[in-house]
């Protein structure tokens, strides 16, 4: 049955694939006035495609029927609603994945990421962008100048993880930050924790070449985890940056992980919550509240495209680098193979058989 499941997801999308944009389809798509009609380009694949493709749930949200997946993408505007003035054809846009469906409490004070009814890309039952064309609302769709890339237009994606992560964390001017995890989210908030003035980040993981990459990409020091308890963990982080980090950035939701976080943040400082894990967790909250480390969750992101785009656009962050797979939208289940068997960072589908260049 779950094999059935996690094959009919990628069967759907293969129906897609095969789905030429003839006018009578378009036509038939059910089009409102401040929808654009986009013809994709690049889409990453996310740890979050991977586990519904293999397990058709995450938490709560649970795959009940075909669902399309992909939702680290950019693309090219073909049509526009009758309503819609600030894109036209022709126009490169990255795409945000998360679009409101309505001017909730959480809309109005611009935390609309926590809006319970909001669209967003592959999160069940909504579909995202793995395909050929697609929909999505106007206002959630960000022109992007020529000299960013439509994978950097993809990036734009998990770099607002960082970017989301980073502000609700406080990184500022000098800075020390710890991130725990060096997969995609812990390799992009290291890249915006540098761009918004870290003095020095440090990043620990189990393996040897992600803090390569980590390494490589801008880390002034890394930590090789192998079975250390982790108060050893944090002990040997203060000891790298020479003091306790202000704020530590936990990008992989495993327990001995937060754990962590809580004995290495200093007194006063902030842990902040990216990566996903069990719903409970046994963490020495008392040892946080007796030190006043403040914990912060962290959702998705708001308002990030416009401020990631020109960061792009700027060359203060460079992002190109961390893709290290692409693939024809025709060869997917090798790309969810490949990201599956974690031998890339980011692996990129690229969705116009016309223009396959990053
Ligand atoms: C990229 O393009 C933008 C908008 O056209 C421009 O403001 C920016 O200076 C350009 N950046 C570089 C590095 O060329």
């Amino acid at each position: 049955m779950l094999i059935f499941k996690a094959f009919s997801i990628v069967l759907w999308s293969e129906t897609l694939m095969e789905t030429e944009c003839s006018c009578s389809h378009v036509e038939n798509l059910w089009f409102s006035l401040t929808d654009v009609l986009l013809k994709m380009h690049s889409v990453g694949i996310c740890g979050s495609d991977v586990h519904y493709w293999e397990r058709g749930r995450i938490g709560d949200y649970v795959v009940k029927k075909p669902m399309v997946l992909g939702h680290e993408a950019s693309g090219t505007v073909i049509k526009v609603g009758s309503s819609v003035t600030h894109l036209q054809p022709g126009d490169r846009v990255a795409i945000e994945p998360g679009a409101p469906r309505e001017t909730d409490e959480f809309c109005k004070i611009g935390r609309y990421n926590l809006s319970p009814t909001i669209f967003f890309c592959a999160t069940p039952p909504d579909d995202g962008n793995l395909c050929r064309y697609y929909k999505h609302n106007a206002n959630f769709c960000y022109k992007l100048p020529d000299n960013v890339t439509f994978e950097e237009g993809a990036l734009v994606e998990p770099l607002s993880v960082g970017i989301h992560a980073c502000r609700r964390a406080g990184v500022t001017l000098g800075s020390r930050v710890f991130i725990c995890g060096a997969g995609p989210i812990g390799l992009v908030s290291l890249l915006v924790s540098k761009a918004m003035g870290a003095a020095q980040v440090a990043v620990s993981d189990l393996s040897a070449s992600r803090l390569e990459k980590a390494k490589e990409i801008g880390a002034d020091f890394t930590v090789k985890i192998k079975n250390e308890r982790p108060e050893e963990v944090a002990h040997m982080v203060e000891g790298l940056l020479g003091c306790m980090p202000e704020i530590t950035v936990e990008c992989t939701g495993a327990e001995a992980c937060i754990q962590t976080g809580i004995y290495a943040t200093r007194a006063g400082g902030t842990l902040v919550l990216v990566g996903v894990g069990p719903e409970m967790v046994t963490v020495p909250i008392v040892n946080a509240a007796l030190r006043e480390v403040d914990i912060k969750g962290v959702f998705r992101y708001c308002n990030t495209w416009p401020m990631a785009i020109s960061m792009l656009a700027s060359k203060r962050v460079n992002v190109q680098s961390l893709v290290t797979h692409r693939f024809p939208l025709e060869q997917a289940l090798d790309a969810f193979e490949t990201t599956r068997r974690g031998l890339g960072v980011k692996v990129m589908l690229k969705c116009d058989p016309s223009d396959q260049n990053p």
